[in-house]
């Protein structure tokens, strides 16, 4: 199975590329699987037009820029995992537009696994966690994939899971587990 981990995380050190590298770990460990990252936030990936340019004809994008490579990564994965922190009780800006020139065509997600894991500085009683978990599992009702896991993680300061060691475990061993 090809794995596809989507980072929307900005920091360089942060928490969010912390987890996906333990989760990696755990993928490369359990070594049935391949796995790789992408970065959305260091893509060009322009706005959804709303045009409706990809509703005539083939289901491309008018805009040529990095979404296409995305969904090129996204069509070859049999199990994709969206990673971001919490910005505003939502996911990262550069995530969402990703997710939103998906319009031109949402099959390279259908029937496929998919996996979220976000990560807020707030306790995991604040709403945002339930809001982006909801939001994804509406568009999993919709697109027809599986919201395989979701998981929510508090950390703030960047790099902060580094001093949860029981956080990391669990997220090698769901990296094991896939
Ligand atoms: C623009 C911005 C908005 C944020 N909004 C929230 C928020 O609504 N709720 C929250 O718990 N944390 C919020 N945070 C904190 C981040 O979610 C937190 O620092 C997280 O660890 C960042 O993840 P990263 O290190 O993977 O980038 C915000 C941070 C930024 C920069």
């Amino acid at each position: 199975m090809n794995i596809l981990l989507i980072s929307g995380s900005p920091r360089k050190n942060g928490n969010t590329n912390a987890l996906l590298e333990e989760l990696t770990a755990g993928i490369l460990e359990a070594g049935k699987h391949s796995v790789k990252t992408v970065d959305v936030t260091r893509m060009k990936i322009a706005p959804c037009l709303g045009c409706d340019g990809c509703k005539r004809g083939e289901k491309i994008c008018v805009q040529k820029d990095d979404s296409r490579l995305l969904m090129n990564e996204m069509r070859q994965a049999d199990y994709i995992v969206f990673a971001t922190p919490v910005y505003w009780w939502g996911m990262t800006a550069q995530l969402k537009l990703a997710i939103d020139r998906l319009y031109a065509d949402s099959s390279v997600l259908k029937g496929k696994p998919i996996g979220l894991i976000v990560t807020g500085a707030d306790a995991l009683d604040s709403p945002q966690y339930r809001l982006i978990r909801e939001q994804f599992q509406c568009m999993a009702d919709y697109v027809g994939f599986t919201l395989a896991f979701s998981k929510s993680i508090s950390a703030g300061k960047p790099g902060e899971v580094h001093s949860q060691p029981d956080l990391l475990r669990e997220i090698r061993d769901l990296g094991k587990s896939l």
